[in-house]
Order: structure tokens, then C-alpha cells, then sequence
């Protein structure tokens, strides 16, 4: 099936990083959000982002104007009925996106293609609340968008071929590499990595190193770009937080327990960049 028109729902770090990518690579793009400061915040960050890619002379100013050319937006969800393609990128909170799926579906073409940019949510459960569970798909990008290589592609049980084929297409067309994951829970990417944050948290709760110790054996002893605490505040405490949950929850294995640092981080507001603090200060 050939996709042209993309509608994304969520204007915060996720959805505006997917609007961008989508827009760079031709595709009509329409964004939503119920905040109409988010969208304009996100259309701005989206200029931003494009211009640092015409400054390193990664793309050309017509590139750039084509691509915002290419991205519309509104704040009301049935808007996006005539898309071919709805990605998902609202908060990681099941309810939320329930919701969403219901107030959106009745307006649907029925060719439509509906996905969700969850990082540990099951799909399967996600497509069974929606008219189309044989065209719904995990389609999982990874944060900043515009640099990250890899899309995570979530079958559901239901998930026909078609719509796995199709969305294969369109990974390849946005220049990024697909790697396939069955459902379960958190998938590839969050299985392995949200563990391993988890346990660099262990490690500065039971005082084995600080956060800059930490971080930097990780970055230098085993050349990850970022430290893992260091990227736990990139990702947001909260987002770690509820991706351990889920591990906990749905493997019920005592390996997954999310450290009780993170937890009192979190409760106290603590969530990384995104609010200021969290292993670092950024105020
Ligand atoms: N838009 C466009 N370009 C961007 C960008 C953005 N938002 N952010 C960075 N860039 C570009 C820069 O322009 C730069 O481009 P060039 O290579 O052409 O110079 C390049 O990315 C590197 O950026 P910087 O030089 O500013 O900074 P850096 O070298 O320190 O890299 C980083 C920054 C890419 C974020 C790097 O630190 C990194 O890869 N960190 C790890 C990120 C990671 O692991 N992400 C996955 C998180 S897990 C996830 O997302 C899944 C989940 O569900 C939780």
C-alpha cells in the first residue's frame, strides 16, 4: 500500500522528531496536539533542527523550506481521518492512548494504517481496543529522531503482512534501519537498555561510584556516547520508571525491580532534563 499523508499524534520530544524526519523524506505531514503551544513549540524546534542539518551540510535550504512546507497542524484528532498512516507519539500512559484510539477511530479511513511509537506498551493489547487490529503495528523510534539510525517494528499477534511489508517500505524511504521485534514486553531496545540504566542506578544507590564515576567508566570503559545516568535524564526519569514497570509487571521476575532511587527521583519531580534536574542539574 503506498503512504503518502502522515498524521502524528503528540508535538513533544518524540512526535516532533518523527513530524521532522517524515517531512524531510517527502511525506505530507499533519501533527496534532490538544496544546496549541506545543505545536508551535515543536514547529520552531523542528526549524531549529532542520537548520542545524543545512549548517553541517547534511541538507539544503530547499530541502529545509520543502520540509516545512510539507508539515500542518491541528489541535483536533478527527483532522487526521484521510491520513494513510497515524503514528502515536502521546505520553507513555496506556489510558492516555486508549483514549485517544477511541476518539480517533470512528474517523478513520478504513485503509488506514494506525501505530504507536510506545517504548514497552504490548501492541497487541493497544490494537485490540481499535476497529483494525490486523493494521496496527509498534513503530518505536528512537530519541534525538533525526540522528538515531534504528526504528523498532512491533508485530501484534493480529499483525497482517501487508502492513508489516508496508511499513518495512516506508523505514526504508526515511533512510532509517528496521529491526523486527514480536511483542513482549519493552520489545529489543528497552529490554536490554532500560536494565542496564537500571542497574547504574543500583550502583550510585549502594555507593559502588558516583554519578560522574559511573557515567564516565561507562563512556570511556566502553564507548557509549552518553553515560547511563547521564542518559537516563536524556530519556526522562519518569519514561525509565515506567519502562521498568512494565519489565517488572509483565515478566515478574525480581531482575526487573526498579531501584528505589529512581522511584523517589521521580516522585520527587526529579525527571531529568525535561524538568531541570535529575543525576545532573541543568537549571
Ligand atoms: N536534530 C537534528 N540533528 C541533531 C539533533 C536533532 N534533534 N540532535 C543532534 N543532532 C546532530 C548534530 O547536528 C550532530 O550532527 P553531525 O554529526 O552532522 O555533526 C550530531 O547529531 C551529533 O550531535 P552533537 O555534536 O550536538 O552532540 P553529540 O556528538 O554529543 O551527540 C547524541 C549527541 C547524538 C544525542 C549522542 O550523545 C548520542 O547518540 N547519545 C545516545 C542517544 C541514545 O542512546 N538514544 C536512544 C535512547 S533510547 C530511546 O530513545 C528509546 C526509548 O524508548 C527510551
Amino acid at each position: 500500500m503506498a503512504i503518502q499523508s502522515v498524521g502524528v499524534i503528540g508535538a513533544g520530544q518524540m512526535g516532533n522528531g518523527i513530524a521532522h524526519v517524515f517531512a524531510l523524506a517527502g511525506y505530507d505531514v499533519l501533527m496534532t496536539d490538544i496544546s496549541a503551544e506545543a505545536l508551535e513549540k515543536a514547529v520552531a524546534l523542528i526549524d531549529k533542527n532542520l537548520e542545524r542539518q543545512v549548517s553541517r551540510q547534511k541538507i539544503t535550504p530547499a530541502d529545509k523550506a520543502a520540509a516545512m512546507g510539507r508539515i500542518a497542524t491541528t489541535q483536533t484528532l478527527a483532522d487526521l481521518g484521510q491520513c494513510d498512516l497515524v503514528i502515536e507519539a502521546a505520553t507513555e500512559r496506556e489510558a492516555v492512548k486508549h483514549a485517544i484510539f477511541a476518539e480517533l477511530v470512528p474517523h478513520l479511513k478504513p485503509s488506514t494504517i494506525l501505530t504507536s511509537n510506545t517504548s514497552s506498551i504490548s501492541i497487541t493489547r493497544l490494537a485490540s481496543r481499535t476497529d483494525r487490529p490486523e493494521k496496527f503495528m509498534g513503530f518505536h523510534f528512537m530519541n534525538p529522531v533525526p540522528v538515531m539510525q534504528l526504528v523498532e517494528l512491533i508485530r501484534g499477534i493480529p499483525t497482517d503482512e501487508e502492513t508489516y511489508a508496508t511499513l518495512l517500505e516506508v523505514v526504508r524511504k526515511i533512510g532509517k534501519t528496521a529491526a523486527t521485534a514480536e511483542d513482549f514486553p519493552a520489545f529489543i531496545v528497552n529490554r536490554i537498555l532500560m536494565p542496564m540504566i537500571n542497574e547504574a542506578v543500583y550502583t550510585l544507590y549502594e555507593g559502588v561510584g558516583n554519578v560522574e564515576s559511573i557515567d564516565s567508566a561507562m563512556k570511556l570503559g566502553t564507548n557509549h556516547p552518553m553515560g547511563p545516568l547521564e542518559l537516563a535524564d536524556f530519556i526522562g526519569l519518569d519514561t525509565c520508571l515506567a519502562i521498568m514497570n512494565v519489565l517488572h509487571e509483565g515478566l515478574a521476575d525480581t531482575k526487573y525491580r526498579p531501584c528505589p532511587l529512581l522511584t523517589k527521583y521521580v516522585e520527587a519531580g526529579w525527571l531529568g532534563r525535561k524538568s531541570g534536574r535529575g543525576f545532573y542539574d541543568y537549571r
